[in-house]
C-alpha cells in the first residue's frame, strides 16, 4: 500500500448496517480514514434502485446509512461523505464508459447470474450495466484503492479493464485502481455469512450488550470437536462463530494470538471465550450506539454533511469529466 492512496467504497442504501457490513467494512473504512489516506466513502442510492422500488424507504435508508456512517467514525472533515445521486457526473461517466464495455462480459458477471436465477422477470438495463456505474463511481474520483468484499470482486475487475481500455485508446486517463479484497467475511452464530440482523443466525448491532451476550452465549458454534472443556480446541479451522470474530474485534490478537493459544491449549473455555469477544465487541458497539443515539434526530446536520460531501466529491469527477469529454469528442463549444 503506498502511503496516500486514495481509497473509494461504497454501500447500498437497502437498510441500516447490519453486523456483517459493520465490522467488516465500515470498522476498515475508518482505519483507512485514520492512517490518512484521502477517502470517499459513498451511500450508493443508484445502485438501490436496481432492487427497491418505494421511494420513501429509499430516502430514509439513505439517512439512516449515513448516520450509521458516521456513528461508526466516519469523520466529515477527514473523509468526503456523500450520496451517489449527489453527483450527477457520475451518471454521465457511465454513460460514457458503457461504449467500451463488451455486453457479453456483463452477462457472465456471478452476481448478476445469480440475480437473474432468483428473479427472472426483474431482469433490468440498470441491473445489467450495474458494474458501468460503479466503475463510474470508482474511476471518477481517480481511485487508487478499493476495499471491497468478495462478491464485489468481480465488479472491480470490470472497472480495472474499462479504465485498461480507455487508457489503452485515449491515452492516459484513469487511475487503474488496485483492489483491496482484506475485508472480512463476518461469520453468523451458525458458522455461514451473517445474515441481515433479522436472520436466526445474525447478531444485531443495535441491541444492547446484555442481548448480545446472551445471543452469542446461546447459539454461537464454537468448535464442535471439543466437547469437554479440557479438550484442547482449534480456533483457526473449526471455530466458526467466535475465533473469527476474536480476529477482527480483539485488539492484539492478530499480534499476540493469545486467545488462539489459549484455545488450543484448553486453558481457556469457549463460554469464557465467547465472554471474551463480548467485552471486545462492547468496546466497539457502545460508542457506536451512543453516537447513533444522538444523531437520531440530527436530520438538518447529516443532509448537511451530505451537501458538503456531494460538493466536495463533485469537484473530483468534475476534472475527470472534463478531460473524457475532450478526450472523446463530446462538445465542440
Ligand atoms: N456494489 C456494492 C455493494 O453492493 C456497492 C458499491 C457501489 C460500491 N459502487 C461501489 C462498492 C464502488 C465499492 C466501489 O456492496
Amino acid at each position: 500500500m503506498k502511503t496516500k492512496e486514495v481509497v473509494l467504497s461504497g454501500i447500498r442504501a437497502t437498510g441500516r448496517l447490519h453486523f456483517g457490513n459493520f465490522l467488516g467494512a465500515v470498522h476498515n473504512f475508518v482505519k483507512f480514514q485514520n492512517a490518512g489516506h484521502e477517502c470517499l466513502y459513498f451511500i450508493a442510492d443508484l445502485h438501490t434502485l436496481t432492487t427497491l422500488d418505494d421511494p420513501e424507504k429509499l430516502r430514509s435508508n439513505v439517512l439512516e446509512v449515513a448516520k450509521d456512517y458516521l456513528a461508526a467514525g466516519l469523520d466529515p472533515d477527514k473523509s468526503i461523505v456523500y450520496v451517489q445521486s449527489s453527483v450527477p457526473e457520475i451518471t454521465e461517466l457511465s454513460l460514457y464508459l458503457g461504449m467500451f464495455q463488451p455486453l457479453g462480459e456483463l452477462m457472465n458477471v456471478p452476481t448478476y447470474k445469480d440475480l437473474v436465477r432468483k428473479n427472472p422477470d426483474r431482469v433490468s438495463h440498470g441491473l445489467v450495466t450495474y458494474p458501468v456505474l460503479m466503475a463510474a463511481d470508482i474511476l471518477g474520483p481517480q481511485t487508487t484503492l478499493v476495499p471491497v468484499g468478495e462478491d464485489q470482486v468481480p465488479n472491480v475487475e470490470i472497472a480495472r479493464s474499462l479504465a485498461r481500455r480507455f487508457n489503452g485508446r485515449f491515452g492516459h486517463t484513469f487511475v487503474v485502481p488496485s483492489m483491496l479484497n482484506e475485508m472480512v467475511r463476518i461469520p453468523g452464530l451458525n458458522g455461514d455469512k451473517m445474515g441481515k440482523s433479522d436472520a436466526s443466525n445474525a447478531i444485531s448491532i443495535n441491541d444492547p450488550i446484555s442481548v448480545i451476550r446472551e445471543r452469542y452465549l446461546k447459539f454461537g458454534i464454537t468448535d464442535p470437536q471439543r466437547i469437554r472443556k479440557s479438550d484442547c480446541g482449534d480456533p483457526y479451522n473449526r471455530c466458526v462463530s467466535i475465533y473469527p470474530v476474536h480476529e477482527v474485534v480483539t485488539k492484539g490478537e492478530k499480534e499476540t494470538r493469545q486467545i488462539a493459544k489459549a484455545c488450543l491449549s484448553a486453558s481457556l473455555g469457549c463460554r469464557d471465550c465467547k465472554l471474551k469477544l463480548v467485552d471486545s465487541l462492547a468496546e466497539i458497539i457502545g460508542p457506536f450506539q451512543e453516537k447513533r443515539a444522538s444523531l437520531d434526530n440530527q436530520n438538518d446536520y447529516v443532509k448537511d454533511v451530505l451537501i458538503t460531501g456531494g460538493k466536495k466529491a463533485r469537484q473530483r469527477f468534475i476534472k475527470t469529466l472534463e478531460n473524457v469529454r475532450e478526450k472523446i469528442g463530446i462538445r465542440i463549444f
